[in-house]
Order: C-alpha cells, then structure tokens, then sequence
C-alpha cells in the first residue's frame, strides 16, 4: 500500500483506538495524553531535550531534562534543529542557522543514543526514526508510563503490523 492509503487507514484505526485518549484531532485533550500535532516534530524533541523523558522502559531508563545534563533553553532549541534536519526522519528544520551550533553541543546526547543517534544497539530510542511510522510502531510495541500518563502497550493483537504502520503514517503527517 502506498503512504495515502496507509494514511487513511491509519485514521481509521486512530478513531477507534487512540482518539478516546489523544483526542479527535491528536492535540492530547487539555493534557490527558500526548500532543500528537507537537510530537514527532522539531518542537516535539525541544519538548522532550527541555522536559526529558521516561516510561519506555529502554535498558538504559530515563532520559534525564536539559536542566540536569547542563543544557540551557537556547542549546536545547540549537540541538533540535541539528537532530530534526540531520539525525531525524524529520529532514528539516525551521531554525537552519542553528544546527552548526546545535551539531557540536550533540556530544551530550550521543553519550546514550550514540554519534549516529542510532541508540546504541537499543540502549535507547533510535533517534533515525523519530518523525516516521517506525517511531510509532516502537511506542506502541512498547507503551510508556510517563509524566503525562499512561499509554497501554498495543502488543495483544489487538492492532496488526499494517495497522501499526497505517496509524504510524497518520500520525507522523499530523505533525506541522
Ligand atoms: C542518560 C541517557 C540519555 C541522554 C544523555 C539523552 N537521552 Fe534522549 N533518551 C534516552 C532514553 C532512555 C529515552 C527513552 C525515554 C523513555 O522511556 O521515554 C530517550 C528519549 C529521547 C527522545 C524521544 C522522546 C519521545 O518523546 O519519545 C528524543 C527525541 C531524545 N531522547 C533526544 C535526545 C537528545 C537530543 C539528547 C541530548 C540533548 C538526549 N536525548 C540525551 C536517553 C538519553
Ligand atoms: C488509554 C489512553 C491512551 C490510548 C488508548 C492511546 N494513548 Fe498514546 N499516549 C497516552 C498517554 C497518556 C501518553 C503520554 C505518555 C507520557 O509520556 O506520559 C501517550 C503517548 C503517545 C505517543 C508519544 C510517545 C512518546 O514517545 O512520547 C504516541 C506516538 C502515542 N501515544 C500514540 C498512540 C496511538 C497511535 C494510539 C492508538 C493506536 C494511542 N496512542 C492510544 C494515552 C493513550
């Protein structure tokens, strides 16, 4: 199947499986799960770099905020728009003329996710992915008890790997 009809398909399984949570149009509902229309994006790994991040259960646990690994509002903006436009599946940035900035502050990140963002051999997330139906299929494979709340895991059969993949297109095209 082709991204459009995944993307469609994908909107039908979100409706069934997800909107009871993340809302009809993916915005989170004031807060009760993830903003789906901010995750995934630029502003999404700003959010997590600023707020850090737990609940996936990655061998290598939590990911600690900007504040305690050392990383100030402005570095974390310039490594966002390096990872979004160079690491990610994003491929872009809205900030161009910070990446060269936001490129040698990644050392930090690098020491768990690797140079290569890959996420040494799953220790933690491979950042490659994030932005793309992968990223997705991962979350829902694995689920997350985190700061927002809790997101079931979807490994009961209750989804099929098109489906995962299907809802993984929706919701990486609902990202600005
Ligand atoms: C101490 C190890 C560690 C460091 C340092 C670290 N991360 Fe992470 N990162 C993780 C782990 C583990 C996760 C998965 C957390 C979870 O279970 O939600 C993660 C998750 C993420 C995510 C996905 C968040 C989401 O919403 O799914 C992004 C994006 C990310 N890291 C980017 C970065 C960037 C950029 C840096 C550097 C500023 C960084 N990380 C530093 C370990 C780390
Ligand atoms: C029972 C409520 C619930 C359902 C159903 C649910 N989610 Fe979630 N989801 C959450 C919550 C709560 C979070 C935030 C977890 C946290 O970070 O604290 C979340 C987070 C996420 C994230 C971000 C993960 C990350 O790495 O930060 C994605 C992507 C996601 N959900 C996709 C989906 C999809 C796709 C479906 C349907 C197949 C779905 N969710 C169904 C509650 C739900």
């Amino acid at each position: 199947a082709d991204k459009a009809t995944l993307k469609n398909m994908g909107e039908s399984v979100f409706l069934v499986q997800c909107a009871q949570c993340h809302g009809v149009s993916g915005d989170g509902i004031n807060g009760v799960a993830q903003n789906l229309t901010k995750w995934g994006s630029e502003a999404g790994i700003e959010d997590a770099i600023i707020n850090g991040s737990e609940g996936m259960e990655y061998p290598l646990g939590m990911m600690s905020k900007a504040a305690d690994l050392g990383i100030d509002n402005n570095t974390a903006k310039a490594i966002a728009a390096y990872v979004a436009k160079e690491v990610s599946a994003i491929k872009s940035t809205k900030n161009e003329n910070l990446v060269s900035q936001g490129r040698e502050a990644f050392g930090v990140c690098a020491s768990c996710h690797g140079e290569d963002g890959k996420g040494m051999d799953g220790s933690a997330p491979d950042l490659t992915k994030y932005g793309s139906s992968e990223f997705v299929k991962e979350v829902l494979n694995r689920g997350k008890a985190g700061s927002i709340g809790v997101m079931p895991s979807f490994t009961d059969g209750r989804l099929s790997e098109v489906q995962k993949q299907a809802v993984g297109e929706f919701i990486s095209s609902l990202a600005e």
